[in-house]
């Protein structure tokens, strides 16, 4: 069989039409950059949804990734391997907990938490501590366990029923979560910045009490840093500014450089509720992921990415700022580190369009937020120009009231 050309036509005919692709054939990526096969060279403001913290082609994770699939590419999790054990030692120094495990994906991440506070609570002898709960406008995974803790009708219609003992908390409503959370609750997850739900950010005093309730009640906080975390918000894990201590942190992608990674890390309190065959995945912490994820965090720390999010976060934000002064399209702007969302007065599909247009990707989520979530390598001439694509659009925009 001829291998068929790539084209809207193509995976129309090929694949179930969940996604809705962007019509490019990208050849490669440099940088901040990709680059179509027919010669086109557009800035990506997307990075893969988050995950290509370093940009494209970075030499180092490319070595670390070839190092590593010349010795092996899978053993599976009957065997230690070294890339794993470093890159666990590596996270539990950033973040100070005690252990690690992998799997393969954010939704694998929060699976494997929501198991795991279930059976904290029976391991601790409290067989009716089962409800898991989660905030509105939140995003945790596709999987059932995720998805029932998932917000948007969008993603959770038609598959009902979900699992049992789930809901949901109003988004920094104090208190909706002291009425919802009782000595029968077994976790409460949180995105401390919400990615999916168009970059909003969980209250201090939200957080406050939900550190007091958690004591009260002896429930467990996850923190699901699977967007936020790895640096993207200016400290590795986006509940580090904040006063709590979370018992479990949910990341994944850009853990794995690129490559499919995903990790629950917890404390030693939760620690021991996985023994031995209680959970489990064949690929999980997939040694070459693993080798790709410490080379992307090393370089994070070395080229002080972490500090460029907060920098040039802000440099777009002033930008965003003045441009809502002569643009009434935007209704208003959020932006936390390199984690940034535009709320504008149509679907912000438009604009996912026009920028395309001019070579420049964003995103669009929550209908009419655009959101931006560039390498955390992204230039300040590279965000400059993806500011002045914005603001050509804007000042275009042939009928703003549309
Ligand atoms: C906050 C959050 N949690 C969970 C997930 C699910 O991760 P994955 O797509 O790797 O399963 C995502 C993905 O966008 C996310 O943003």
């Amino acid at each position: 069989m001829k291998t068929p050309a790539i084209n809207l036509e193509t995976e129309q005919q090929l694949f179930f039409h969940n996604y809705s692709r962007l019509p490019l054939d990208v050849g490669y990526g440099k940088g901040s950059f990709l680059y179509t096969t027919d010669g086109q060279r557009y800035l990506d403001m997307i990075a893969g949804i988050g995950v290509n913290a370093i940009g494209y082609g970075d030499q180092r994770l490319r070595q670390a990734i070839s190092e590593q699939a010349e010795k092996y590419i899978h053993i599976s999790n009957l065997f230690m391997q070294k890339p794993q054990f470093n890159l666990a030692a590596k996270l539990l120094e950033i973040s100070g907990f005690s252990k690690v495990f992998f799997c393969n994906s954010g939704t694998e991440a929060i699976e494997a938490a929501i198991k795991l506070s279930r059976r904290f609570a029976v391991r601790n002898g409290d067989a009716t501590k089962t409800q898991v709960l989660s905030l509105t406008n939140c995003f945790h995974g596709r999987t059932y366990g995720a998805l029932s803790l998932t917000a948007k009708p969008k993603y959770v219609g038609g598959f009902e029923p979900l699992v049992p003992e789930t809901g949901m908390i109003d988004f920094n409503d104090v208190e909706d979560l002291e009425r919802k959370v009782s000595s029968h609750t077994a976790a409460v997850f949180v995105e401390i910045v919400q990615g999916e739900g168009g970059i909003h950010k969980v209250s201090e005093a939200f957080v406050a009490r939900l550190k007091e309730l958690a004591k009260e009640h002896d429930f467990l906080i996850v923190a699901d840093e699977i967007q936020a975390g790895c640096g993207r918000t200016g400290t590795f894990f986006s509940y580090m500014p904040y006063d709590i201590q979370p018992d479990l942190v949910c990341a994944a992608k850009p853990l794995g450089g690129g490559l499919p990674l995903g990790a629950i890390i917890g404390t030693e309190k939760v620690a021991e509720v996985f023994t031995p065959g209680s959970h489990g995945t064949t690929f999980g912490g997939n040694p070459v992921a693993c080798a790709a994820g410490l080379a992307m965090i090393e370089a994070i720390y070395t080229d002080g990415l972490m500090q460029n999010a907060l920098e040039t976060g802000a440099m777009i934000r002033a930008a965003l700022e003045k441009m809502a002064e002569k643009h009434a399209q935007i209704l208003e702007i959020r932006q936390y580190g390199l984690m940034i969302g535009v709320t504008v007065h149509r679907e912000a599909k438009y604009y996912v369009e026009e920028a395309m247009k001019r070579n420049v990707l964003v995103n669009a989520t929550s209908n009419n937020v655009i959101r931006l979530l560039p390498p955390l390598s992204i230039s300040r001439e590279e965000a400059q120009l993806c500011l002045d694509t914005l603001d050509e659009i804007f000042s275009e925009e042939s009928d703003p009231k549309a």
